[in-house]
Parts: structure tokens; C-alpha cells; sequence
């Protein structure tokens, strides 16, 4: 018999067909932005990792791609990045386009390569002189983030050495051979944490200054505080050559509140300085199990990163990223108590007091839906999924989630909630949260409906998404 096909979600990137993980090599090149991702491209479930790719002239608009880095004989292709060298230093051409990836071979065994196209992004060779770089007898060193370092004119690599639980920083003038400036860890969330994946080491602007501030991210693959794999943060300087922590070793700090956030890596060369990076939306602990057909796996909104200071100490701040504002049409705003329709995708806008309590149910009908909502005594967010639609995939899927509000979170708090085919994603950045979580709402459960006991919610904006491919 043959299957129903899953519409793929409207605002979030998700492939046509078969398993994603990760985002891989974003890179803004030639007026395009890519995306490239973990897929295997035969079947969704994990497995013959390759690099799939998608190009858009926005953040939000992506035109699937043929596979551009095929799996190969001896190794699977891991995640890694994407840069543009411009000035040919690895002399595979002027404004070549060089992915940066790990090999994983068949005797589980990692080092990172390369890969370059001259074309845009549309035809790619692997470079001969493959492997670039193995770190010494470590089996699991993985996840190469490359950047160029323009204070001191060379390319920057942080990696992951997975068992070690720490985070190795090489330089290198030609992306060929690589020098180790220096380490860092273990710490934050060490002690619980299996694996190190995925680092990602980005300068960032601090809001109301003209100051920058380090961000060093890594993902653990299982001691999340949601529940198996999350993305714990750091704050500190990268001096060109080590990352000096704000923070003592202990300190552990995470991305999000929400469960389904991982891997996260942000765009190279963004022709306006921004630094956005996107997410995949997913959690190792039910990645293979999640009910949409034939594709699986989606990405998380572009989310544009800056740093706020509180009393001396930087945060890691999310919003999403301006683009998806503009395509967002106001509807007629749901009163309090009463269920609405809610458009497929979009965007629900509220101002909140912290004086009483509220929750909002979406995807409501037959089943009671997801519930976000605040606990006034607890002074937390909170995102329930327990009773909403499909959850009986995995016993790991089910879950309530809550962030605490920071002490200097205002009183009257903005959360802008954005709602697609399964999904969530709460953001609330006065008080640096955000949770995201996905969501299989039962066929027909697409009602929401606000309560506010305290009568609590000053403002309430309900918008859809307009898509720029449907209006055209
Ligand atoms: C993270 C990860 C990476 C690895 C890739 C393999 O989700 O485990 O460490 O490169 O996925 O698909």
C-alpha cells in the first residue's frame, strides 16, 4: 500500500526526501546562499552520510540540489563547513567554493578533507591530496568548523575530539596544512556527556554597544537537561590563538530550553556581517523514529545571534532572523478563551505580565494540543507536548519543558512564538530564551486557543506566513 507523502513544513528547511541531520557548509557565495546537510539521500533513517544541498537568494527560500557530496567507497561524509577563497590560497582557483569535511571510514576512524567547486556550488571534486588533517591517534575527531581570521590573515579550524570532550583550534594559511594553536576543555557539561560535536567558535555583537564577544558552542550527544542530545554555550575571547573562558570550567550554560536543538552552525561570508545560524530541529534520542514520510529531519528558523551584558556577564541572545517578518500578514487576532483557526504556518506575537498566569494551547481539536504557557509561582516558561496529536513513536518523544525567567527579565515580556508543520519555537529575548520543539499534531487539530486567568497578556498579534512561492 503505498503511503501518504508529508507535506514538508512551510517556513523550515526539510529535505525532499529521505533522512537529514545536521546543517553542513552555509555559506553565502555569488549573491546565493547554500545549505548543504547531513542526508542519506536512499532512505530516511540514518545511514550513508552524504551532503545534501539546497540554494536560495534568501534565508528562507531553498531550490533542492543533486547530492554534492556523495558518500565514498572507504568513508562516509560527516559534517564539516564551507568557505569562499577568494584569494586562492589553496590554489584550487580564485573564489573557489571549499567544503572543509570529515571523513568517517569504515573502520570508524575520522580526519578531515576537502572538497572544492569552481562552478558555484554545482559540481565539486574531492581534493587528492585527502586527508588534510588527522589529529594524532584519536579515533573521533570530527565536525570541522573553518573561518577566516582576519586580524591575523589565516583560516581558523575548530574541531571536535569527540571522547576527549574538547574542542582542538588549528590554523592554517592554505586550508591544506594545519598547525594546533591550542585546546579547550573539557567543561560545562563534561562529566554527563558521552561525545563533543559540533563546535562552533563565532565573534558576536554585543546589543547597545559597538563592542563583539566570543561564543564558543558544542553539542553533547546525551546529559541534555530536556533529555539526550542538546547545545551547551561558552562566553569568552578567542585571541587568534586559544579561547579564554569568561567563565570557570564548571560553569555549564545551554542554547535552549526546548528539546530539539542540535548542531547548530551559522553562514560564512554573510554579505551584510550578520551572524545567523540554523539548528537541526531534532534530538538524537528520536531522530529515527519521527512519523513524517518519505523525507526526515528538519532545520530550526534562521536565528540571527548577538550578546547582551548583564552585570558584567555576556549571554548568547536568538531572534529570529528579520527575514521572516517580512513575510508574515496579520490575521484577526484570537480573543482570549475562544479557539481560532490557526493559519498552517506563522507567527503569534504576545506581550505578557509576569504578574499571573497564561498558557496557550496550539494544534487544539480532537486532542488537547501543545500547551506554552508561564507558572507564575515558578516564574517559568513552559512548552507541554504531552497530550498533542502523534507522540507514541517514541517513548522519549513526550515531554514538558520550562525555562526559568532570568531575575532582570522585565515585567512586561515580548514572546514571539513561531508555529509551521510540526513545530514550535518560543522566543523570548529580554529574557535570552527559547525553546523549540517539534510537534505532530493530530490531522484536523489546527485550533488555538488563549487562556489568561490573570488577565495577564496586554498585546496578542496572530499572523501567517505568507510564502514568497505561492504569492509569485
Ligand atoms: C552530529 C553528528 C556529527 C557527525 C554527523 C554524522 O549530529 O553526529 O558529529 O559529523 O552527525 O551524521
Amino acid at each position: 500500500m503505498a503511503r501518504d507523502r508529508w507535506p514538508r513544513p512551510l517556513l523550515h528547511f526539510a529535505p525532499p526526501q529521505g533522512f537529514m541531520n545536521d546543517p553542513n557548509g552555509l555559506v553565502y557565495h555569488r549573491g546565493r546562499y547554500h545549505l548543504f546537510y547531513q542526508h542519506n539521500p536512499y532512505a530516511p533513517v540514518w545511514g550513508h552520510m552524504s551532503w545534501g544541498h539546497a540554494v536560495g537568494p534568501s534565508l528562507l527560500d531553498w531550490e533542492d540540489r543533486p547530492v554534492a557530496l556523495p558518500e565514498q567507497p572507504d568513508y562516509m561524509v560527516f559534517s564539516g563547513s564551507a568557505v569562499v577563497d577568494r584569494d586562492n590560497t589553496a590554489g584550487f582557483g580564485a573564489d573557489a567554493l571549499v567544503a572543509v569535511y570529515t571523513a568517517h571510514y569504515r573502520d570508524d576512524r575520522e580526519a578531515q578533507c576537502l572538497a572544492y567547486s569552481l562552478d558555484g556550488g554545482e559540481r565539486w571534486t574531492f581534493y587528492e591530496g585527502n586527508p588534510v588533517l588527522v589529529d594524532g591517534e584519536r579515533p573521533h575527531v570530527r565536525d570541522p568548523q573553518v573561518f577566516r581570521y582576519e586580524p591575523g590573515g589565516y583560516w581558523v579550524m575548530a574541531v571536535a575530539r569527540a571522547d576527549d570532550r574538547q574542542v582542538a583550534f588549528y590554523a592554517s594559511d592554505d586550508l591544506k596544512r594545519w598547525e594546533l594553536l591550542s585546546t579547550f576543555g573539557p567543561a560545562g557539561c563534561w562529566q554527563e556527556a558521552p561525545h563533543w560535536e559540533c563546535p562552533a567558535l563565532l565573534e558576536l555583537p554585543v546589543d547597545g554597544s559597538d563592542r563583539t564577544h566570543w561564543l564558543l558552542k558544542v553539542d553533547v550527544d546525551g546529559g541534555a537537561p530536556t533529555g539526550g542530545s542538546g547545545a551547551q554555550y561558552f562566553t569568552g575571547y578567542f585571541d587568534g590563538v586559544r579561547f579564554v573562558p569568561d567563565d570557570p570550567p564548571e560553569t555549564v550554560r545551554w542554547v535552549e530550553a526546548g528539546p530539539d536543538f542540535y548542531a547548530a552552525q551559522a553562514f560564512n561570508h554573510m554579505p551584510d556581517g550578520r551572524r545567523v545560524w540554523l539548528g537541526w530541529m531534532n534530538n538524537w534520542r528520536y531522530a529515527n523514529a519521527l512519523p513524517t514520510y518519505p523525507w526526515r529531519g528538519m532545520l530550526t528558523i534562521p536565528r540571527a545571534l548577538s550578546m547582551v551584558e548583564v552585570k558584567g556577564r555576556h549571554h548568547l541572545v536568538q531572534r529570529p532572523c528579520r527575514e521572516c517578518y517580512a513575510r508574515m500578514q496579520p490575521v484577526e487576532a484570537p480573543q482570549t478563551g475562544r479557539s481560532f483557526p490557526l493559519p498552517e504556518a506563522g507567527l503569534l506575537r504576545l506581550r505578557m505580565r509576569t504578574g499571573g498566569p497564561w498558557h496557550v494551547r496550539f494544534f487544539t481539536g480532537t486532542t488537547p494540543g501543545v500547551v506554552v504557557g508561564y507558572d507564575t509561582e515558578n516564574r517559568r516558561l513552559f512548552l507541554d507536548r504531552r497530550a498533542a496529536g502523534r507522540t507514541d513513536f517514541s517513548p522519549d518523544f513526550p515531554g514538558r519543558f520550562e525555562a526559568l525567567l532570568p531575575p532582570d527579565a522585565p515585567e512586561e515580556l515580548d514572546l514571539e512564538i513561531l508555529f509551521d508543520l510540526y513545530s514550535l519555537e518560543v522566543f523570548a529575548p529580554q529574557a535570552r530564551l527559547v525553546l523549540s520543539a517539534l510537534v505532530f499534531p493530530a490531522p484536523g487539530d489546527c485550533a488555538v486557543v488563549i487562556h489568561d486567568e490573570g488577565e495577564t497578556i496586554r498585546e496578542v498579534l496572530l499572523c501567517g506566513y505568507a510564502d514568497a512561492s505561492a504569492s509569485a
